[in-house]
């Protein structure tokens, strides 16, 4: 991984980054399009030059096909234009935020399709790794699949589910499939293994690691085992959990999930680099991204 996702995990390493002065109830603020320099832009041509080249054959066909159609390889991208046309794809829009915001106004944005995405883009000595998400992963690694209506449908889920888990005592467990799906999920195509998350498709170097690496354990996905599963915040992953189709995804995590946070609290947590006994490694591609 190379940041961050919650407040809560960041606060342990000091101050956020971003100015959170100018924002109202909801951590929302004005993209300020016009202040981005010139610099900036240029910066993230380079990095969307770099990525745009990683993705094809290693990012599942539906981020490939909305990216195409966002057209946001010239700079910084406007995010008013992007929300005008999710409002038609799938009724999401984006909204501006200084930077990583509480778990509550997180999942607020999202249970009413708003999806909040960082104004700040990192610095050039930070093209490779950064600590927290800047506006290159939200906007690169997040908003493709927002165009599809079965994912778009589950992270609304998800923030309808986050809410609830608040009051569940469930956040560890939520949080960890969050991780393991939007951030860092694979998928089993007819093609091959191919990445969806978006820690995966915004970063330079796990984009193949995820695939192709034979060190880090590939496990069907399946809710309870992910959501007992530690992650890494600060290296690759050990485990990634492949999925066959977003359908499944939105399927299996239907359900209410109160009596698995009451048989969670029972278990263990597993390590990062574990597979159970019976569990199949899913073998990786063979390397070259097709
Ligand atoms: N089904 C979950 C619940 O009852 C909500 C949820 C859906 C959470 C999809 C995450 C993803 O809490
Ligand atoms: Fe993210």
């Amino acid at each position: 991984a190379d940041f961050f996702r919650t407040l809560e995990e960041k606060s342990d390493h000091g101050k956020l980054r971003g100015d959170y002065s100018g924002c109202d109830e909801r951590y929302v603020v004005q993209q300020d399009w016009q202040a981005y320099t010139p610099e900036q832009h240029a910066l993230w041509r380079r990095l969307y030059q770099r990525q745009a080249k990683l993705v094809p054959g290693r990012a599942c066909q539906v981020f490939l096909d909305s990216l195409a159609k966002m057209d946001a390889g010239d700079g910084i991208p406007r995010f008013d234009r992007t929300s005008e046309a999710l409002r038609r794809a799938t009724g999401w829009e984006l909204v501006a935020v200084p930077g990583l915001v509480p778990d509550q106004v997180f999942f607020e944005h999202l249970a009413n399709r708003r999806f909040p995405v960082t104004v700040w883009l990192r610095e050039p000595h930070e093209f490779d790794y950064i600590v927290e998400p800047d506006v290159f992963h939200d906007f690169f690694g997040h908003v493709p699949l927002l165009f599809n209506p079965v994912f778009a449908d589950y992270m609304q889920q998800y923030g309808k589910g986050g809410l609830k888990a608040s009051r569940l005592d469930g956040l560890p467990n939520l949080s960890r499939l969050y991780w393991y799906t939007v951030e860092f999920g694979l998928m089993h195509t007819p093609e091959g293994l191919r990445a969806y998350g978006a820690g995966i498709l915004s970063s330079g170097g796990e984009v193949e690691y995820c695939l192709s690496d034979p060190r880090p354990r590939r496990v069907a996905f399946e809710v309870e085992r992910v959501m007992r599963t530690l992650y890494k915040i600060d290296s690759f992953q050990e485990t990634y959990f492949v999925i066959r189709d977003f359908q499944q995804l939105f399927d299996e995590t239907a359900a209410d999930f109160a009596p698995l946070y009451a048989r969670l609290r029972e278990q263990e947590v597993l390590p990062a680099n574990t597979l159970l006994p019976g569990e199949t490694n899913i073998p990786p591609n063979s390397k070259s991204g097709s």
